[in-house]
């Protein structure tokens, strides 16, 4: 592996713990304006100060961050679907010569493995990482799980295996049963997706029981930006990753944050 590979790696997978908090705010690739992510930019900065990296579209990233912004960006290079259609019917829909002139850390696409269009999206991955590996710019493969498969180690292992395979240089993927023989599995970093907005507690679970598991972290979006306090629950989640707080004690900072919120808007 190159230097600039490597230091790209670095800016994403902490050097000082090996782990990684992504903030996910792609969403709008193919569900156009998610909940919570109305006003990209409004609900992008007061993360950012909280996140190793942020994951997004070109769009997004060009309109509603700061290029003064230090956050390392690992770029959604996928799509051309929307929720109205097949989403495995995706491709590449930005040209290396963009991601480089972007400064990104990483490349994100989505493979679909058991779906209608599973070839297409293993293909265009491997296409990726060859061109990433030309550059010096990591792949960060995304599990994506068609309606008809189940959240299990078996598909999930299957799918993280095909992805590391193929080059992917991370792949994020689901929690699940038997998380730990996914990870086990899979011979490149692994970290999760938070998944459709649950309590405040249970994505803290999630987060902690993954990471207990072999995740090198999280990449997660709507238990964040959907939250009544998303600045709490990323420094949680943050607490979870890096000091490996317990659930308990990182509930209780999201909680007082929370509090502060509350506050700040009954003085106003
Ligand atoms: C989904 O296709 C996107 O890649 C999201 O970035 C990913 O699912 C993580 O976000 P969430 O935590 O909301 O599941």
């Amino acid at each position: 592996m190159d230097w600039g590979m490597k230091n790209r790696l670095a800016r994403i997978i902490q050097p000082g713990d090996g782990r990684a908090v992504m903030l996910a705010v792609d969403h709008g690739y193919f569900l156009g304006p998610t909940s919570g992510l109305e006003e990209p930019r409004k609900a992008i900065e007061p993360l950012l100060p909280y996140a190793d990296s942020i994951m997004l579209t070109r769009g997004v990233l060009r309109t509603s961050v700061d290029p003064g912004s230090n956050v390392p960006v690992v770029l959604r290079v996928s799509g051309g679907t929307s929720i109205l259609k097949e989403l495995s019917n995706e491709d590449i829909t930005v040209s290396i010569e963009d991601a480089v002139r972007l400064n990104v850390s990483a490349m994100a696409l989505s493979i679909f493995v058991g779906s209608e269009f599973e070839k297409q999206t293993l293909v265009s991955l491997a296409r990726l990482v060859d061109e990433g590996e030309k550059h010096g710019i990591p792949v960060l493969a995304v599990t994506a799980v068609g309606k008809d498969m189940a959240r299990d180690a078996r598909y999930l292992g299957l799918s993280c295996r095909i992805a590391a395979e193929l080059g992917a240089h991370i792949v994020k993927t689901y929690y699940c049963e038997e998380f730990k023989s996914v990870v086990q599995s899979c011979p490149v970093p692994v970290i999760i997706a938070g998944g459709k907005k649950t309590p405040e507690m249970e994505a803290l679970e999630l987060a902690f029981n993954a990471a207990q598991r072999g995740a090198v972290g999280v990449d997660m979006g709507r238990n964040i930006f959907q939250s009544d306090c998303p600045v709490g629950m990323i420094r949680a989640v943050r607490a979870i990753v890096h000091e490996k707080t317990s659930v308990k004690e990182a509930y209780k900072i999201y909680e007082s944050a929370k509090g502060g919120k509350a506050r700040r808007a009954a003085q106003n």
